[in-house]
């Protein structure tokens, strides 16, 4: 690791400035997982237990510079102090004389949380308003970024405000962890190396595709963009997900792959429905054959999980992102689970990114049972394209 981490300073009667990354999902008002809050607690720890005291600050949603009541902190603020069984202190604004005065007065192993810092404009723009970031950094001496899922971000508080801490911006462990894992699967992989992706979208992977092709051994591409790849090879695939003007990128993907002799791998067989429901009539249809009017591919079939299950054996570095059907129906989290469930259990580095993913492996426990599980979603692609982030450059150097 190029940069200073929190091991790196003496904390001992510092106010210490942390960007976490609690932008939660929540569901009917409550937390729905807490993997985020929890991934920050050792640098937390590790910060109280160095006679500092703490000072919080993340976003969560976007609320665009509005206060929206329903995105406040307050309620990871209820949950910290739970996970921590420790009073965290909220304050309802993230600059101004009321935090001034809490920070200030904040003793050594006390925690202050900061509201949503997305409450500003100033926050995503920073060019609106410099006195923002200025005012969060001189709430304290030392600024740690912890926020790995929001590092792709030239935020105040992400990217302008580490200027005001010369050699004191440091990475916290979640952070370095982060950087451990995926630094080394894209610089210096375990081989063979596979990359699974998935998810609806090529756009806003192609250049992560594009650039994977030159670490990978194999690449294996299922969910909804796979149907753009089917269509590309001409098969009529109905009333699949399909993004028409990304068709050129599929072939391109496809070409670059034959070039540096990447195997590529799409499902064989898919499961197509006539329904988004668990109630839709499904059929598995080979991935050649053109689809049945008015279906949708929905999953990769039972025949591909196999035959994906053996080559990926063979793996000692196994990198995925995105799931690989419609998982959040039941019925087509089929070819997910199983993949999800095989990865678990085999003998080599496995890291997962991107919240799709995360939320499938959750769902099924299995949480434990890979190498690393990032917290990142746009930060872990960005992260894998560019083997770097914007708030990672500006902390400072060893
Ligand atoms: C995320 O959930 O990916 C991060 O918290 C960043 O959020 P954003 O995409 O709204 O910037």
């Amino acid at each position: 690791m190029q940069k200073l981490t929190l091991k790196d300073l003496d904390l001992k009667n510092k106010k210490v400035l942390m960007r976490v990354d609690f932008n939660v999902p929540l569901k009917n008002g409550k937390i729905s997982d807490d993997t985020r809050i929890k991934k920050t607690l050792p640098s937390i720890k590790y910060i109280l237990n160095n006679e500092a005291s703490l000072i919080l600050m993340s976003h969560m949603g976007r609320p665009k510079g509005k206060r929206e009541d329903q995105l406040s902190l307050k309620i990871v603020a209820d949950r910290l102090e739970k996970l921590l069984n420790k009073k965290v202190i909220f304050v309802k604004d993230s600059i101004g004389k009321e935090v001034e005065k809490l920070a200030k007065n904040l003793k050594e192993g006390e925690i202050l949380l900061l509201e949503n810092l997305r409450f500003h404009e100033a926050e995503e723009k920073p060019g609106k308003d410099e006195g923002f970031a200025k005012s969060l950094a001189s709430l304290a001496d030392i600024y740690v970024n912890d926020a790995f899922g929001t590092s792709h971000r030239k935020h105040s508080s992400t990217y302008e405000i580490a200027k005001y801490f010369k050699d004191k911006a440091v990475a916290g462990f979640l952070l370095e962890k982060e950087i451990n894992f995926l630094g080394n699967a894209i610089r210096n992989p375990k081989r063979p190396f596979y990359a699974i992706i998935g998810g609806s979208k090529i756009s806003s992977k192609i250049n992560v595709l594009l650039n994977l092709i030159n670490k990978v051994d194999a690449l294996f591409i299922g969910g909804g963009m796979s149907y753009t790849f089917l269509k590309a090879k001409g098969v009529d695939i109905a009333n699949s997900i399909v993004e028409l003007d990304q068709i050129d990128s599929a072939n391109k993907i496809m070409e670059k792959c034959k070039n540096k002799n990447v195997a590529l791998h799409l499902a064989k067989d898919i499961v197509i429905a006539d329904d988004m429901s668990d109630k839709a009539n499904i059929k598995t249809i080979n991935s050649s054959q053109n689809f049945d009017e008015n279906f949708e591919g929905v999953d990769i079939g039972e025949k591909t999980i196999n035959e994906w299950i053996e080559l990926l054996k063979k793996a000692k570095t196994i990198l995925w992102n995105g799931p690989l059907g419609v998982f959040e129906i039941e019925k087509f989290a089929n070819g997910t689970n199983k993949i999800a469930l095989a990865i678990s259990k085999m003998d080599a580095i496995t890291i997962i990114g991107g919240g799709d993913s995360v939320a499938a492996i959750n769902n099924l426990n299995l949480e434990d049972e890979f190498s690393h599980i990032s917290t990142g979603g746009g930060a872990s692609l960005e992260y894998i394209e560019f083997g770097t982030l914007p708030g990672i450059e500006v902390l400072s150097d060893k």
